[in-house]
């Protein structure tokens, strides 16, 4: 029988495989931001039913929900991908963009997931986090802050209703997020006055990344078994980087940020 799946950040990276994978025999309800990829998502299967969501508004949260209601009296799994990064020197950071990260990260996810609750019978949650979430990288520490909190909130909400949440955390993922944290961190990375070389390392980084990150299909075929699964674990990291992150997030803090400053001054003293 086919099954019901609510997915957002469709049109790109890990979302977009998740949309080519369920949609096959599936009713996927597949959220987008921009008009340009209606077309694009209606064509992948019969049973992708777009809609629009802009992650940044709650009125565009409101609608997208209403609409999932208007059309489904049943859903499956919910499965909350869309993000973004948002990067920059706590000295000087703009606070609103702060507000931004935690909006489309954070605070919309969960607003679409409650809206729909009344929907998910027996159902599941996925939400796609980050190794950012054990906290423990500096200039993106609101990407880092957003993916802790998406975690501690829906955490409770799963011990809280009973309601399967499971948090998948990636590692470095080959996908276009790399590129765009460049375009819209555009400010941050030409306003970090003392921090000139360590932006110029996280931009290279960022643009080997997109490239030579994990293959996007592996995050794909973690979700797909753990929508399978009866008893899925609360947690799951993707990638080497993601475990270790995980293990040196248990050191004692002190520990830990000599570990991250040691490892950065090696990095960024390697640069030309
Ligand atoms: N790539 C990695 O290394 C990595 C690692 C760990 C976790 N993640 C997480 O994985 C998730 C998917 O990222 P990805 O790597 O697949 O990146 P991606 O290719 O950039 O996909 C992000 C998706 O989110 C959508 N989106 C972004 N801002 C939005 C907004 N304000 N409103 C509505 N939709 C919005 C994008 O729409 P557009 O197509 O219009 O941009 C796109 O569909 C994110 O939550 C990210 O934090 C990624």
């Amino acid at each position: 029988m086919k099954k019901t799946y609510v997915i957002t950040g469709t049109t790109s990276g890990i979302g977009k495989t998740l949309l080519e994978a369920f949609a096959k025999d599936n009713i996927v309800f597949a959220g987008y931001r921009n008009e340009k990829y209606f077309n694009d998502l209606k064509s992948v299967s019969d049973n992708v039913i777009p809609f629009f969501i802009d992650m940044e508004k709650k009125e565009s949260v409101a609608k997208a929900a209403a609409f999932i209601k208007s059309q489904t009296d049943k859903i499956d799994t919910i499965i909350n991908v869309a993000g973004c990064v948002i990067a920059g020197l706590m000295e000087t950071i703009d606070v609103d963009d702060i507000r931004k990260q935690f909006e489309v990260n954070t605070f919309s996810h969960l607003d679409l997931t409650q809206k729909l609750l009344p929907l998910l019978k027996d159902g599941k949650i996925i939400n796609v986090s980050s190794m950012a979430s054990f906290g423990i990288f500096p200039f993106v520490a609101p990407y880092c802050a957003s993916k802790r909190a998406l975690d501690i909130l829906f955490n409770s909400l799963g011990i809280e209703s009973g309601i399967k949440v499971v948090s998948v955390k990636p590692g470095v993922i080959a996908t276009p997020l790399w590129g765009k944290s460049i375009d819209l961190n555009k400010k941050s990375i030409s306003n970090c006055a003392d921090h000139e070389k360590e932006m110029q390392y996280m931009v290279a980084n960022a643009r080997k990344n997109e490239t030579n990150g994990l293959d996007v299909h592996k995050v794909r075929d973690l979700i797909v078994k753990i929508d399978g699964m009866e008893n899925p674990k609360s947690s799951y990291t993707v990638g080497k980087d993601a475990f270790f992150a995980n293990l040196v997030s248990k050191l004692p803090q002190d520990w830990l940020n000599k570990i991250i400053r040691y490892g950065i001054k090696a990095k960024v003293s390697s640069l030309k």
